[in-house]
């Protein structure tokens, strides 16, 4: 039920740690299940240069914050913004259904993080709007 992919990025994630001088952090929780995802930016410019996460839930959450961090390493911040949760779970090659309110935990953690940097630094994203810390699938 769980794709090759998925199953390889929970078994060994990448990016697992904390950038202690990271330029935005952000940290959002699914008010249904209580896991809790934590993503840091270090961001160079417009680059984003590293990243590291630090995932408290299940198989699922960790595997999409795992593979996020991939996507967004080394890209810009608007590239960063088209990680959504529908190309994260494209990428693991799908996720059961019961498991797809976890894939949006990675991205609202990107945008938890890019914000606390754009706040930071007294830009403005387009297209970013203030995230929220619980995020309920169920409204
Ligand atoms: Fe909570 Fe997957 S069950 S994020």
């Amino acid at each position: 039920m769980y794709s090759e992919k998925v199953l390889d990025h929970f078994t060994n994630p990448r990016n697992v740690g904390e950038i202690p001088d990271a330029d935005g952090v952000g940290e959002v929780g699914n008010a249904r299940c209580g896991d809790i995802m934590k993503m840091y930016l270090k961001i160079d410019g417009d680059t984003i240069t590293d990243v590291k996460f630090k995932t408290f839930g299940c198989g699922a959450a960790i595997a999409t914050s795992s593979i996020a961090t991939e996507m967004i390493k080394g890209k810009t911040i608007e590239e960063a913004m088209e990680v959504t949760n529908k190309a994260v779970m494209e990428a693991l090659d799908g996720l059961p259904p019961v498991k797809v309110h976890c894939s949006l935990l990675a991205e609202e953690a990107i945008h938890a993080a890019l914000w606390d940097y754009a706040e930071k630094h007294g830009i403005k994203i387009e297209g970013l709007d203030k995230p929220k810390a619980d995020i309920n699938d169920e409204e």
